[in-house]
């Protein structure tokens, strides 16, 4: 099938190549011209396990090609995906110009049948949207040639993101056209083979669904952030109340971890849009207002901890950082809980060695003008005459590290740890002062107190 996917961003390259891989004829459109430029040159502008090989056999086979040409674009597909980009506008709602943009790219250059599936996390009646745009320019230029609309949002994890592509949990369809209908079916019949996995539904329930599920993801985990401080003031451990908790099926133990906090491109901007959304409507949807403010604070628990250890000061102190993406396996550094960090500790006139098995370019990009931030070669590397270590993703290449190396590198044998990696005592028994995220505390007065004071960017001066 001629399909073409308009973004070359995360979700953008990973479905074309992943479309492209079951032998369809995919061409990819981007209108950042430097990016297309390096994926034509074998380039991948962005991290994701696999993803390079798989670009690069679809490449050989002539089955997936990349273009900045608009029109080119438009007349290929029958099918034309929409992922672009969706951030957030200064009130939280979601910034749609480029999703209008691409919709008037095919409304000027279609002349025949043509399926447009939104695969960018879009507001609920967007699709209408979408649709008048196109009739608007068809109509200008006195053309009835048809279309359909259809909402397909994307549920990838980066990271994992060609695992889920090729064997999706569900297809959510929200599509009201029978051609259309039986085009993506044809379209994914090889993704669900053994089980038939598409949910066909309206546009507005296909729309919804996107956003009920970050929010219902996002509340998970800032309850268990929640339920984790408490943990550490009352002497329990939050990855007993987990084991516990998980193994009722009600809840399951996916998803259930405490940590510093939720980041990257989607939960932060789709809790904050949704909201948006219901109050643009005249409801409140008080649940995730209070998941949004749970997770700004536990941006700070762990800069709290630091804080407090050091008595508040930590001008001159030289830190080590293990992790800056968001999560593992990806580069992505939008909205990153190490960010916030780096920014504090930066400010209060401290140095930060930092360590990230793939997202040190793309820090640099983010932060280029971070003075006080050095970047190692290895987690060992940074390690020599720092403070105390941070650890902010849970890389698995952090996990099982040299502890005797490390207490030998260290200045102080201190470890903050955002992500719960090691054991508590096994950590004392090595002789280091071990700062988890809701776990059994070595200092327990100390933590109970940075816990006391509400954790805010404002009150950390991160604003
Ligand atoms: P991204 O920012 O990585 O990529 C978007 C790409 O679209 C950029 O390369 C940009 O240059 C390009 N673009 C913008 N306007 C264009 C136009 N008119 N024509 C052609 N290209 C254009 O974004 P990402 O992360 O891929 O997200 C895309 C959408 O998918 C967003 O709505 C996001 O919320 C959603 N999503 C993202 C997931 C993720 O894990 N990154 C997962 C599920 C959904």
């Amino acid at each position: 099938m001629k399909v073409t996917v308009i973004g070359s961003g995360y979700v953008g390259l990973v479905t074309a190549t992943c479309l492209a891989e079951y032998g369809n004829d995919v061409l990819c459109l981007d209108v950042d011209v430097s990016k297309i430029e390096l994926l034509n040159q074998g380039g991948v502008p962005i991290y994701e396990p696999g993803l390079e090989e798989m670009i690069k056999r679809n490449r050989a086979a002539s089955r997936l090609r990349f273009t900045s040409n608009i029109a080119e674009s438009v007349a290929h597909g029958t099918i034309q995906f929409i992922a672009v980009g969706t951030p957030p506008n200064e009130d939280g709602s979601a910034d749609l110009q480029y999703v209008v943009a691409a919709a008037n790219h095919i409304g000027r250059h279609m002349n025949t049948y043509k399926v447009i599936v939104n695969k960018s996390t879009v507001p609920v009646g967007t699709g209408d949207k979408v649709r008048a745009v196109i009739a608007a320019q068809l109509t200008l230029r006195g053309l009835n040639a048809s279309f359909a609309v259809v909402a397909n949002p994307e549920f990838l994890k980066e990271g994992a993101a060609i695992d889920d592509f090729m064997r999706p949990d569900r297809i959510v369809m929200g599509c009201e056209d029978e051609t259309a209908s039986d085009l993506l079916h044809a379209l994914y019949a090889p993704f669900v083979r053994n089980h038939d996995r598409i949910l066909l539904m309206d546009i507005r329930s296909a729309e919804m669904t996107k956003y009920a599920a970050n929010a219902m993801l996002a509340t998970r985990i800032s309850l268990m952030n929640e339920l984790a401080n408490l943990a550490e003031i009352l002497g329990a451990d939050i990855e007993l109340v987990r084991k516990g908790i998980g193994a009722d099926p009600r809840i399951g133990y996916h998803f259930l971890y405490a940590g510093v906090g939720y980041g990257g491109s989607c939960f932060p901007k789709d809790v904050q849009a949704l909201q948006r959304t219901a109050n643009e409507n005249g409801i409140q949807l008080r649940v995730l207002a209070a998941v949004e403010h749970a997770n700004l604070a536990q941006k700070s628990v762990i800069i709290h901890k630091i804080k407090q250890r050091f008595a508040g000061n930590l001008a001159g102190m030289h830190f080590a950082l293990w992790g800056l993406a968001f999560k593992p396996n990806t580069d992505d550094m939008r909205d990153a809980p190490s960010r916030v960090l780096i920014e504090y500790l930066l400010a209060q006139g401290a140095t930060i060695a930092a360590y990230d098995p793939v997202a040190m370019i793309e820090a640099q990009r983010v932060m280029p003008h971070a003075t006080g931030l050095r970047y190692g070669e290895g987690p060992q590397a940074v390690l020599k005459q720092a403070d105390a270590l941070v650890v902010m993703t849970e890389w698995k290449a952090f996990r099982s590290p040299d502890f005797a190396e490390m207490k030998a590198l260290l200045s102080q044998a201190i470890i903050f740890d955002g992500r719960n990696l090691y054991e508590p005592q096994y950590l004392a028994k090595q002789g280091f002062e071990y700062y988890p995220i809701g776990r059994e505390q070595i200092y327990p007065a100390l933590i109970a107190r940075a816990l006391m004071t509400e954790p805010s960017e404002q009150a950390l001066n991160l604003a």
